[in-house]
C-alpha cells in the first residue's frame, strides 16, 4: 500500500462537484485515509508550492489557490502516485485524455479542478503539509 495526496481545488469545492469527484476517486479503488476542508493563506499556498515560485504564473496559482477553501485527501492504494495521475489526467484539461476527471469537470490548466502528488517523496512532505501524524493514526490506526 502507498499514498498520494489529492486536493479538491476552490473551484471543485466552488461548483459543487466534491461528491462527484471523490465519487470517481472511489470507483477507481483508492482508499480515503484522512480529509478535511481548509481555507489556505498565501503563507501556507506559497510553502505548498514553493517548488514552482520561479515559474510565470506562480502568482496566479497562489492567488486562485486561496481564492476559497479547497479539500485536502489522503489517498490509500498500491501504486496510488502514479495510478492517481493517470485517474486526474493531464495539467491542461484540453491535453487530457478521455474518462479523466480534469476532462470531464476541468475549464482550463489553472482551475483544473485536483491536485495529485508526483512522486512518492513529495507525496509524503505534501500529506505532512496538511495533515499531523496524530491525524492519519486516529483515522486509520497507523503506526
Ligand atoms: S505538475 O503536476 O507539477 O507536473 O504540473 P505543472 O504543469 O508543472 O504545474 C504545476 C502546478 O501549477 C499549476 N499550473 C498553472 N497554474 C496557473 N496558470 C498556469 N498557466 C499553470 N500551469 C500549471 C498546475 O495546475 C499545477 O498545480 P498542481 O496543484 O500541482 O496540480
Amino acid at each position: 500500500m502507498s499514498r498520494t495526496l489529492a486536493i479538491l481545488k476552490p473551484d471543485c469545492v466552488r461548483k459543487e462537484l466534491i461528491g462527484k469527484v471523490i465519487g470517481h476517486i472511489q470507483s477507481a479503488g483508492f482508499k480515503i485515509a484522512a480529509m478535511k476542508m481548509v481555507k489556505l493563506t498565501p503563507d501556507a499556498a506559497k510553502g505548498f508550492y514553493e517548488v514552482h515560485k520561479e515559474r510565470p504564473f506562480f502568482h496566479e496559482l497562489i492567488s486562485y489557490m486561496t481564492s476559497g477553501p479547497c479539500v485536502p485527501i489522503v489517498l490509500e492504494k498500491d501504486n496510488a502516485v502514479e495510478d492517481f495521475r493517470k485517474l486526474i489526467g493531464a495539467t491542461d484539461p484540453a491535453k487530457a485524455e478521455e474518462g479523466t476527471i480534469r476532462k470531464m469537470y476541468a475549464e482550463n490548466i489553472q482551475e483544473n479542478i485536483i491536485h495529485g502528488s508526483d512522486s512518492d517523496e513529495n507525496a509524503a512532505k505534501e500529506i505532512a503539509h496538511f495533515f499531523s501524524r496524530k491525524e492519519l493514526l486516529e483515522i486509520n490506526g497507523w503506526e
